[in-house]
């Protein structure tokens, strides 16, 4: 069996064990969150031996010669001696601009990076904290409007990195971040076609990104966003969609409480349920779906046989990486 040398110790993989699995089997803590080859936060330099193409698919072309790859996509063949990142290899320092609370539980983050970030709204950037934590949060903000990159990020129960970032991360201070990453986002050449966006909690972030996007490159057809929450207060950007959705008379905007009985205006229900519910049939529609995993999960699934086509279902690459 081939072996992982991580810190000038030799750990043994089991059979089909990707380097991700053999690292925490012994008890080694590397960032990782989806497991999947979306977040990138499990990416590892290889120091010595092969790793696979499928392990380096989606990384950008300097880092693949750098040979970086995803631990959570290797399954290696032969020895690898492996290593967490070299900080300038892969991450920029950006600069915490602005910080505001815009919910009992959900905060925005506006940070400058050191150099420009080309982006597309609603992709994702990795956030690496002093401690080493590393976690993907998504963009909120466009790249055509906004000089700074914009995060919403949620107070998890359990989640570190959360409250650190809520708690110590303050302006004026540095954190470094990879990116961006992922493929949730708009493509052009389409304006007519309708777009249905359901995002739960703070999956709102790169549907608003992308709404924006829409709106930017002159997207005429009708574009429903469903925003789902528990309570009504969680409604974190309720009056800035209200007043883009009287702006742009092709923009519908849907607050759908789930857990308390909602105010005049807001929808009773879970979003996706509603926004299916009102779109029965998806033929010729593109859905982007942000939040929580299980409902991208199966709103996935009910969009497809609600007639949209796979490749028009867009969704957040991640799960929620709180660990
Ligand atoms: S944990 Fe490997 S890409 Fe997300």
């Amino acid at each position: 069996m081939p072996e992982i040398i991580y810190q000038g110790k030799a750990y043994p993989c089991q059979p089909d064990e990707t380097v991700l699995d053999t690292l925490r089997r012994n008890g080694i803590e590397v960032p990782y969150s989806c497991c999947a080859g979306a977040c990138h936060t499990c990416m590892l330099h290889c120091l010595k031996g092969e790793v696979s193409e499928r392990s380096q698919k989606d990384l950008k072309p300097a880092l693949k010669n750098l040979k970086y790859f995803l631990a959570c996509q290797c399954v290696p063949e032969q020895d690898v001696e492996v290593a967490l990142p070299d900080d300038e290899d892969v991450y920029v320092s950006a600069r915490l601009v602005e910080k505001e609370q815009l919910s009992p539980t959900v905060w925005r983050f506006r940070l400058e990076a050191a150099v420009p970030i080309y982006y597309h709204a609603g992709q994702f950037l990795n956030l690496k904290n002093e401690a080493g934590w590393v976690r993907s949060y998504s963009l909120a903000s466009l790249p055509n409007e906004d000089e700074f990159l914009e995060l919403h990020v949620r107070r998890m129960p359990d989640g570190q990195m959360s409250h650190w970032l809520i708690d110590h991360f303050s302006v004026g201070m540095h954190i470094e971040i990879e990116g961006p990453n992922g493929h949730c986002l708009y493509t052009d050449g389409e304006p007519e076609r309708p777009l249905i966006m359901v995002g739960t909690g703070t999956g709102l972030a790169p549907l608003v990104g992308i709404l924006r996007d829409a709106l930017h490159q002159g997207h005429r057809g009708p574009i429903h966003l469903y925003h789902g929450v528990r309570t009504h207060d969680e409604l974190y950007l309720h009056e800035s969609l209200l007043a883009m959705a009287q702006q742009h008379n092709n923009v519908y905007y849907h607050a759908c409480v789930s857990g308390d009985e909602p105010a005049e205006g807001l929808q009773a229900g879970r979003a996706a349920d509603i926004a299916l519910g009102e779109h029965p049939d998806l033929k010729g529609w593109r859905v982007f779906l942000c939040g929580a995993p299980e409902m991208v999960q199966q709103t996935r699934k009910k969009a497809f046989l609600a007639g949209a086509s796979m490749q028009d279902i867009s969704a957040d690459a991640f799960t929620t990486p709180e660990h």
